[in-house]
């Protein structure tokens, strides 16, 4: 069982679902952050409060949050004292911010995970990391049909073994996939037990989605807002969709089993949704539909991604539980109660 855990990037979306499970397993919990989150700016909504409220809402309950960066070695020394467990999920995660800004992209993905994975060595942590499934690069756009609503791909799952970096790529392809590359070095050359997370699309509650990152909930808000929302392409893009809560029970398997390696962390084949088919979804449950304007395809972009997870399944004894519908009306009840940080 976990005693002592540091969330890194504990006040994002991801880190603060993080927190929170190992808050409720009874463990000492340290979200370390910056406090950054480069791409609340250009959401239009009301980032101060945005900002704010992850940090409270994990003050409330007990979490120690420390303000605090992942490229200062000597700051995650002193505040990983004592962890069992180290959660990466510091990131810069935009793919639109990386190619405007690969210096911040590169110090942070990189040099950030790398001072993650040497803290974890000298303290003798185990460590779990994020990638995503941006690392295997958009070469899968090739191999895509367009059906009606979606891009279709047979077979349908991509698993760990498929190659990596293959298309055009972005800083964020390079600093993600030398992040994942360095795992396996600290495995390999110092037993580290470490792994690496090969996320897909994630949602959830408190997912503060604009137009660099965290698309459904981008649609999410802007579709209660009632705000247009801008769909670049053709809107046939397709993920499958996890839950945040469903990663956190992947990351204590992995602290269970500790089986050192990369995963791909997806819903898998059952969760597969496309923007279209999201925004329709939406209407739906909001009983509106939303203005949808549609503009060219964006540098970089992936139309297609299915997570494999037979190896998560077989290795960390892991499955996701939580389907979009269900997810998505959680999604939405948050926002309805919390339209003051978006401005609303
Ligand atoms: N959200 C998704 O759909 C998705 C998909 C694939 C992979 N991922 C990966 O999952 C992880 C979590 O993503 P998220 O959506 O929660 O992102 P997020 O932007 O909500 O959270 C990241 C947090 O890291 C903090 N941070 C940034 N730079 C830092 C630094 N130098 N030092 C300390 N803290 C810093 C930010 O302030 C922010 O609170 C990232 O590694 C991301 O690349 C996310």
């Amino acid at each position: 069982m976990v005693k002592k855990v540091l969330v890194t990037g504990g006040c994002g979306f991801l880190g603060s679902h993080v927190c929170e499970f190992y808050r409720q397993k009874g463990a000492e919990v340290i979200a370390y952050d910056n406090m950054t989150k480069q791409e609340l700016q250009r959401t239009g909504f009301a980032v101060e409060s945005a900002r704010s409220y992850c940090s409270d809402f994990l003050n409330g309950i007990g979490v120690q949050v420390v303000r605090a960066d992942v490229r200062n070695l000597g700051e995650l020394m002193d505040h990983s004292s004592g962890c069992d467990y180290i959660i990466h999920t510091a990131a810069q995660p935009a793919m639109t911010i990386s190619w405007e800004d690969p210096l911040l992209d590169t110090t942070t993905n990189v040099m950030g995970t790398f001072n993650v994975l040497e803290t974890a060595r000298k303290h003798k942590i185990p460590t779990a990391c994020c990638a995503t499934i941006h690392i295997y690069g958009n070469e899968i756009n090739n191999t895509l049909k367009e059906a009606e609503t979606r891009y279709v791909r047979d077979p349908m799952g991509i698993d760990e073994n498929h190659p990596t970096l293959e298309g055009t790529l972005t800083p964020l392809h390079a600093s993600k996939h030398a992040g994942d590359v360095y795992v396996k070095v600290f495995n390999d050359t110092y037993n580290l037990e470490a792994a690496s997370f090969r996320l897909t699309g994630i949602y959830g509650t408190r997912q503060l989605g604009g137009e660099d990152h965290g698309w459904v909930a981008n649609f999410a808000i802007r579709s209660v807002m009632d705000w247009p929302l801008t769909v670049f392409g053709t809107g046939k893009q397709a993920r499958d969709i996890i839950y945040a809560t469903d990663i956190c029970e992947a990351f204590d398997a992995f602290y269970r089993t500790r089986k050192p390696g990369a995963y791909n962390i997806g819903g898998g084949p059952d969760t597969l949704i496309s923007l279209l088919e999201c925004i329709d979804m939406l209407g739906d449950i909001t009983g509106k539909k939303p203005t949808v304007t549609f503009d060219p395809v964006r540098h970089g972009d992936l139309f297609y991604f299915v997570c494999d997870i037979t190896k998560a399944k077989r290795d960390l004894g892991w499955e996701p539980k939580i389907k979009p519908r269900e997810g998505v009306e959680m999604l939405i009840e948050w926002i309805r109660e919390n339209k003051n940080l978006f401005g609303g």
